[in-house]
């Protein structure tokens, strides 16, 4: 994967979205190119871990990752997800969140899970559309928003 598509679109999307990740954009903007090379390549090759883009031609328009949690590897995270505004509806989000979960499934993870800010409407019903489940845990982010994991068997 190229190091600066995925430096750019990152960046977008902590920029355009930004209640809706724990990092924050200022974490990352001054980021060294090793930063983004050790993501681009071990990260989206390692076994535990995975990250995919979506392109309109040669433009990168979204993103998403998932990893395997540690001690329960059969559990996925779902991370990054992200979708450039002008594409969102067109069912180009469910097909990177797929994708994620064809890898989780590879990866022998049989659930996987989202945390979703709880006034992010539109992305938990997108994910209440892909069969995830809301839990009854609330966590607090570091900015202060409360948290839903919604989770589904793969
Ligand atoms: C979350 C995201 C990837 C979903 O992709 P998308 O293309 O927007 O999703 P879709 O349009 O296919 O589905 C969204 C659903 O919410 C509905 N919706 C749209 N706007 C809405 C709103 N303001 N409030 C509530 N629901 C809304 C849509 O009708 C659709 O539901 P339906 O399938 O039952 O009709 C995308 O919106 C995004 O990138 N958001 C910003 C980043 C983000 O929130 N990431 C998730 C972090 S957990």
């Amino acid at each position: 994967m190229d190091a600066d598509i995925l430096k750019r679109i990152r960046l977008k999307a902590l920029q355009e979205a930004p209640s809706s990740f724990t990092q924050q954009l200022s974490e990352v903007v001054d980021k060294s190119d090793s930063y983004w090379s050790e993501w681009a390549s071990t990260r989206a090759t390692a076994k535990d871990t995975c990250v995919y883009l979506a392109f309109a031609g040669e433009s990168p328009i979204g993103m998403c990752g998932a990893y395997l949690e540690k001690e329960n590897p059969q559990s996925a995270q779902l991370v990054a997800v992200w979708l450039e505004p002008a594409f969102r509806g067109s069912g180009m989000a469910y097909r990177l969140i797929d994708s994620v979960i064809a890898w989780a499934r590879h990866a022998a993870a049989t659930g996987i899970t989202a945390w979703v800010t709880e006034d992010n409407l539109r992305a938990r019903r997108f994910y209440l559309r892909l069969g995830f489940v809301e839990q009854v845990t609330r966590s607090q982010s570091p900015s202060g928003h409360s948290e839903i994991p919604m989770w589904r068997r793969i």
